[in-house]
């Protein structure tokens, strides 16, 4: 694992998030100015596998940091967690002389470059990119402020409209196993109740509290919902509320995917190009097989595999925070 490395590929694997470009121009630059050869490996883990693999330079990275999505594509490579698919990609890295990689994705992506970098000698960086902010070892994941951003800009639209009609809204925000966007937009939107996959709900107290602001006639109301949370989503919960409050006006709204895109933000852009920079130093410096984060604003590196058995925790803190600003 010591040999320096002087190919680099990149990839980008899992949900897209905004500001995987702008990691990946950060990574090109750095890589071109210390004299690397870099590759863009396309659709993910897909790529090695597949053999779909191109040449970079400065060019190929110009007018993208303002860009959603990436450039290089993404998918969730199901070949790839088969050793015969792992050989494939190797087979292909070598064929180049790729001798170290980037992988900007999620957990799951730092799970599938940590049992690589395992059975092969070619060192992998992680970046966290993902909007969920679910990874142990960083206080951000590129694109969680874009996405948590864009959620709360249609959390601030949907109240108007509640406001004006007297209307309970059930608002499901992204989030299969992480209740990051909606805690965070929650806050920020001064919702009534944030429900999340990590925390049990306590449904009755919700329908109380409901039935009560009824006959104070507080109507209005936001309910934050992760789409991971433990009823299934608003619409689930939507039927659970007026199954026992069936004159209670209420309406639900997916915000979906339209979270995932758009233009990152200034903090994504930052973010992005600090880790990408941070990302090439460490293949050059032989910290290999760690993923990048950052923490009370300073670079900050966890082993693949401790980030791959971690989770960010939600504190109680938060959560008690959250029923007093709501009150
Ligand atoms: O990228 C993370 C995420 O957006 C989760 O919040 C969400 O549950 C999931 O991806 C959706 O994945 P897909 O786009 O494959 O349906």
């Amino acid at each position: 694992m010591s040999k320096k490395v002087t190919k680099i590929g990149v990839l980008t694997s899992g949900g897209d998030s905004p500001g995987m470009n702008a990691a990946i121009r950060a990574v090109v630059r750095t890589a071109l100015y210390n004299k690397m050869e870099v590759f863009g490996i396309m659709h993910g883990y897909t790529g090695m596998v597949e053999d779909d693999i191109i040449k970079m330079d400065g060019r190929s990275v110009a007018n993208i940091i303002q860009r959603g999505g990436t450039i290089l594509k993404t998918s969730r490579c199901i070949e790839f967690m088969q050793p015969e698919g792992r050989k494939k990609a190797y087979e292909n890295l070598q064929k180049r002389g790729i001798n170290g990689l980037v992988i900007i994705g999620g957990d799951g992506s730092f799970r599938g470059a940590q049992t690589f970098s395992n059975e092969f000698d070619i060192p992998c960086i992680g970046l966290p990119g993902t909007i969920d902010k679910d990874i142990a070892g960083t206080d951000y994941t590129i694109g969680f402020d874009t996405a948590a951003n864009t959620a709360v800009e249609a959390i601030d639209k949907i109240r108007d409209t509640a406001d004006a009609h007297d209307r309970l809204f059930l608002i499901e925000v992204m989030g299969r196993d992480a209740g990051y966007i909606a805690l965070h937009s929650g806050i920020a939107t001064g919702a009534e109740n944030i429900l999340i996959p990590e925390k049990k709900t306590d449904i009755d107290q919700i329908i109380q509290s409901l039935e009560e602001k009824e006959k104070r006639k507080k109507l209005v109301n936001i309910i934050i919902v992760a789409e991971g949370d433990e009823f299934g989503g608003a619409d689930e919960l939507s039927k659970l509320i007026k199954n026992k409050l069936p004159k209670l006006e209420t309406r639900v709204c997916i915000l979906g995917h339209i979270q995932r895109g758009g233009s990152p933000s200034c903090m994504d852009r930052v973010l992005a190009s600090r880790m990408g920079y941070h990302a090439v130093e460490s293949l050059i410096e032989g910290r290999h097989n760690v993923f990048v984060g950052i923490v009370n604003n300073k670079m900050n590196y966890t082993p693949l595999n401790e980030a791959v058995k971690k989770k960010q925790r939600i504190s109680e803190s938060w959560m008690q925070m959250v029923k007093i600003l709501a009150t």
